[in-house]
C-alpha cells in the first residue's frame, strides 16, 4: 500500500488500538464514536457480519455511511460476510479506509484483493482460528493486512484463542515490508502485550474498550500493556505462548 494513505502511515507505527464499534452503544453511534476519538483512538475496526459467513447479523451500509459523516478517522471494515466480491465497490464508495475479506469464503483472493487497492482503499486477508497461515501464505504481496482472528468469528466477548500468538509469529517472519498485522477477537487486558510482542500492529478490542465508561483510560491501559508488550524483556506477559 503506498504510503500516505491513512491506514498505512498509522499502522507503520503501531502498536495501535482498534476499537470495534460491534460493542458500542448504536443508539447513540456519534457520541461513541466521538468519544473513542477524544480518548486519542486513531483508527476504528467496523465488524460486518451476514448471518451466512457468520452465525450472526451485526450491519451494513446504513452504519459505514454515519460512521463515515461522525469522523475522519480511518475506519477499518472487516467483511465476515459471504460473497464479498459484490460488494467491494459499495464498501468503498461508503468510505472504507480499509477493506478485510476472509481467506474462507475466497480462497483465491488475488483480484478482489487488486479491485480494492485500485480504488485507493487498503486491502486485508483474514483467516479463522482453524485456518493455517499456509492458506494465506502466497498473497502476503497482494495484501497490506493481515486480519489474524483469536476467536470463531460472529461475536464479541468471546475467549481468546492463546494458538494466534503462533500464527502471529510466522506472518512477522513472513511478512513483505509494510505489511500490517492485525489480531481481532478476545484482546484485553490479560492478552493485549503478548499479541502486541508476538507482533500485532493492530489490535482490535470491542469489550475491552466499549465495555467500560471511561474510553480514555481503556484508550491509556490497553495502549501501555501492549508498548509494554513490545518492550525487550518483557515478552510473554500475561498470555502463555500460543
Ligand atoms: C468477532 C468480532 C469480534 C470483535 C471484537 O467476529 O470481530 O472479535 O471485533 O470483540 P471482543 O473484543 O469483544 O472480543
Ligand atoms: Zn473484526
Amino acid at each position: 500500500m503506498s504510503s500516505g494513505s491513512p491506514f498505512a502511515d498509522l499502522a507503520a507505527n503501531g502498536p495501535w488500538i482498534a476499537p470495534s464499534l460491534l460493542a458500542c452503544d448504536f443508539g447513540r453511534l456519534n457520541e461513541e464514536i466521538a468519544r473513542a476519538e477524544e480518548a486519542g483512538v486513531r483508527i476504528l475496526h467496523l465488524d460486518v457480519m451476514d448471518g451466512r459467513f457468520v452465525p450472526n447479523i451485526s450491519f451494513g451500509f446504513p452504519i459505514l455511511d454515519a460512521a463515515r459523516r461522525a469522523t475522519r478517522l480511518p475506519l477499518d471494515v472487516h467483511l465476515m460476510i459471504e460473497e464479498p466480491d459484490r460488494y467491494i465497490d459499495r464498501f468503498c464508495d461508503a468510505g472504507a479506509d480499509a477493506l478485510t475479506i476472509h481467506i474462507e469464503c475466497s480462497p483465491d483472493p488475488g483480484d478482489i484483493l487488486s479491485r480494492i487497492r485500485q480504488r485507493g482503499v487498503a486491502a486485508g486477508l483474514s483467516l479463522n482460528p482453524p485456518t493455517p497461515v499456509a492458506a494465506l501464505e502466497s498473497h502476503l504481496d497482494d495484501c497490506d493486512q493481515v486480519l489474524v482472528m483469536s476467536v470463531m468469528p460472529g461475536f464479541g466477548g468471546q475467549e481468546f484463542d492463546a494458538a494466534a500468538l503462533g500464527k502471529l509469529r510466522r506472518l512477522r517472519g513472513l511478512r513483505p515490508t509494510g505489511l500490517v498485522l492485525s489480531i481481532d477477537g478476545g484482546i484485553n487486558e490479560e492478552t493485549i502485550g503478548a499479541t502486541a510482542e508476538a507482533g500485532a500492529d493492530l489490535l482490535v478490542a470491542g469489550t475491552a474498550f466499549f465495555g467500560y465508561p471511561d474510553y480514555q483510560e481503556r484508550h491509556v491501559r490497553l495502549g501501555e500493556l501492549a508498548r509494554n508488550g513490545r518492550q525487550p524483556g518483557k515478552e510473554g506477559q500475561g498470555m502463555t505462548a500460543g
